[in-house]
């Protein structure tokens, strides 16, 4: 039975799709953090991001409820992901104030570059804990509320699911999948974000909840590459080299790929990687 035009017409980039919907995004006071909630609450949704500096997220949360008139946006800040009380807390606030949770991005990172030599054993175990258990922190905090949200559309009498909610994101790197130099905390840590993720999706995924992992490359205007910025000129003409498609991405590219993987058109993507990088890694792991 051919599928009718009407049902792939604003599937996924439509006004309103995520109409009374509530995102719960960590590292949301973030550029690339904040670049996907802005996404998600432009298109109507409502949102709750979380930090740990109170006057810059409660500052980004007014900023990303511009993007539409009449948005509700509210910034939780003094939360370690690290703490995993602190962030139960602000799920269920969350969840109390905007009537749920049908969304979560887990986004907080703690990263910087440095060679092993210089790496302290708690060093290394800080970047462990802000993305590793931080992201578990994320999901154990959220998941309850992500199937209740899955439940109240996975029977439509329909092969798949009409409406969405009910889905989570990781926020990944590449490292790990070839290996880099100065980032031995990091790709120790994206790698067990990704697992975290993968394991959300086969245990959750009968419960109708959906769990990907983005994975961004270089984005301009990040605090990621401004930092490699500082750096020589040649290492900084070296990363536009070694990417295919020959530019950094911006934030919106990455948006883009959270509001398809929120919407209805990625109701049967579940434990995937979505590499949004211009094909760098491909490339002897990028550089
Ligand atoms: C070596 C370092 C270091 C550095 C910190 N440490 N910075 N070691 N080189 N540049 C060591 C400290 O000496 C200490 O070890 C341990 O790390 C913990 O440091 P604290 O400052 O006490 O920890 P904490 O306050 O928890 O800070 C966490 C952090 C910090 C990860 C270390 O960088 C941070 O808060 N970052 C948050 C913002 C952030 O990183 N955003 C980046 C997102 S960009 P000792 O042994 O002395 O106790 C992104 C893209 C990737 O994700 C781009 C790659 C650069």
């Amino acid at each position: 039975m051919p599928v009718p035009r009407e049902e792939f017409l604003g599937s996924t980039w439509r006004d309103g799709i995520f109409n009374d919907k509530v995102l719960f995004c960590t590292g949301g006071a973030g550029t690339i953090c904040s670049g996907q909630t802005r996404a998600f609450v432009a298109l109507g949704g409502n949102a709750c991001i979380i930090g740990r500096n109170v006057e810059k997220t409660e500052r980004m949360a007014k900023d990303i409820a511009t993007a539409r008139p009449g948005a509700k946006v509210i910034g939780i800040g003094a939360v370690d992901v690290r703490d995993p009380k602190a962030l139960q807390d602000a799920a269920d606030r969350c969840a109390k104030e905007l009537g749920g949770i049908d969304f979560c991005i887990a986004g907080a990172a703690g990263n910087f570059l440095a060679p092993m030599a210089q790496l302290s054993s708690n060093a290394f175990k800080s970047v462990m804990d802000i993305d590793a258990l931080g992201s578990y922190n994320t999901a154990r905090a959220t998941l309850p509320y992500l199937v209740e949200s899955a439940s109240k559309h996975k029977n439509t009498g329909k092969a798949y699911p009409t409406g969405t909610g009910g889905r989570i994101i990781f926020v990944s790197a590449t490292f790990h999948y070839t290996g880099k130099p100065l980032q031995a905390h990091v790709s120790a840590a994206k790698a067990a974000v990704d697992q975290i993720c993968f394991a959300t999706s086969i245990e959750f995924g009968p419960l109708g909840v959906t769990s990907n992992v983005i994975t961004p490359g270089p984005i301009a205007n990040t605090e990621g590459m401004e930092r490699l910025a500082k750096s020589d000129e040649h290492t900084l003409k070296r990363s536009k080299m070694g990417i295919p498609s020959g530019r950094w991405g911006e934030v919106k590219e990455i948006a883009d790929a959270t509001v398809y993987l929120f919407s209805e058109a990625g109701s049967y993507v579940n434990g995937h990687a979505l590499v949004v990088d211009g094909g760098q890694w491909r490339v002897a792991g990028g550089d």
